[in-house]
């Protein structure tokens, strides 16, 4: 059988380039600490989220039953977009299972009106294969290089300009207002992916949508599985974009909706963010930042530069940073350890993330097993 030998021959070159993902199960508590999800500010275990969650179900059912062009957008899902409409300062919202779904949708819809798109060269794999189906002209410029996305949009326009709040593989964040700056320039619109920035960065945690208006950036991005501590995510911006990508958007149209028990969770989570005690989580996570950054200084680790809960240790071989990974697991601590394609050839990393809820015990065990595992 073909398929079998190609299988097979594919997944021996992966091994042979350190490149196999394998799956393994986490079971939270297990002692095993994880430092390696997107749950920035515990957001998954909060008793308000959860009650939500499970009066949720009681109340709409396990499942929403249909797309949300047929009978999948019920109450708790129109609750949600107002919500996020007030929160982030937009007409409306339009909701979607993951982030990847809403950037690919997305992208496909919107490219074609564009002349060109022109986006940061590390914006999300969602958004890259969204292009690539477009098939229309992009460009792709140096990662937060400014000048750059503006050498490369088109004096004749329209453009579209796309980049992200917080880069997922880096910590870093783009220069929002000097893109904002460029687009008005060049008459292009700005797209920002805040999978990352949203319920974490800035006040309330409305991170872009709080520095710039929508007029200034009329598409965003917002995920729920990261900062928020549920899934699922949503497209924020104009009404009329709304309306066309609920006619037109294929991953929108042609999939089951998430339920109304997941859009109340959100709903609560949003609250919680928004309120003061997402404002105290924001605060404790922003000191578990630097209590981890001041401790890899005092022990000679290397860190890239980041203000955010993502921390890099740059390491470069995959070979490396996988037997890195497996002797911090030995230890008990769990770190994502990325490799190719994820990013470029000979620059694999750990990826460290923080938690509000991590404690200075915990942070203190993660350094004394990087010290462990060689990288001081
Ligand atoms: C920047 C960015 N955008 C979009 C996504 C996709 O979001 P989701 O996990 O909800 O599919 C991710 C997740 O990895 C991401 O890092």
């Amino acid at each position: 059988m073909h398929i079998a030998t190609e299988l097979n021959a594919q997944l021996s070159q992966l091994q042979q380039q350190n490149l196999l993902r394998t799956r393994r199960v986490f079971q939270p508590g297990a002692q095993l600490i994880s430092f390696a999800g997107n749950d920035y500010l515990g957001l998954s275990q909060h008793p308000l989220v959860l009650k939500a969650y499970a009066q949720g179900v009681q109340q709409w059912g396990a499942g929403s039953g249909a797309s949300p062009a047929v009978i999948g957008f019920q109450p708790p899902h129109a609750y949600l977009c107002r919500q996020l409409a007030e929160w982030l300062g937009r007409d409306d919202a339009l909701l979607f299972s993951s982030g990847f779904a809403a950037n690919h949708c997305t992208m496909r819809s919107l490219a074609p009106m564009y002349m060109q798109v022109v986006i940061d060269k590390l914006s999300h794999a969602s958004l890259l294969d969204g292009m690539t189906d477009a098939t229309n002209s992009w460009k792709r410029f140096r990662h937060n290089n400014v000048q750059h996305a503006q050498q490369l949009l088109s004096a004749e326009g329209p453009n579209l300009l796309v980049s992200e709040s917080v880069f997922s593989m880096d910590g870093d964040q783009a220069p929002l207002a000097a893109l904002a700056d460029v687009a008005v320039q060049k008459q292009a619109d700005l797209w920002i992916d805040d999978a990352h920035g949203l319920g974490v960065v800035g006040a309330e945690g409305c991170s872009a949508a709080g520095q710039l208006t929508q007029r200034q950036l009329p598409i965003i991005t917002a995920t729920f599985g990261k900062g928020l501590g549920v899934m699922g995510a949503a497209i924020v911006g104009s009404s009329d974009l709304m309306a066309y990508l609920h006619t037109q958007g294929r991953e929108y149209i042609y999939s089951t909706a998430f339920c109304g028990a997941q859009a109340a969770a959100v709903s609560a989570a949003i609250r919680l963010a928004q309120g003061y005690e997402g404002q105290c989580l924001r605060a404790r996570l922003a000191d578990n930042i630097d209590d981890f950054r001041t401790l890899c200084k005092q022990n000679n680790i290397a860190l890239a530069p980041s203000e955010h809960a993502i921390q890099i240790v740059p390491v470069g071989s995959d070979q490396a940073a996988l037997m890195i990974g497996n002797l911090l697991a030995e230890q008990g601590i769990v770190v994502g350890v990325i490799r190719p394609p994820t990013v470029a050839k000979g620059s694999a990393r750990l990826r460290i993330t923080l938690s509000a809820q991590h404690s200075q015990a915990e942070i203190k065990l993660l350094i004394q097993a990087l010290i462990h595992a060689g990288t001081s």
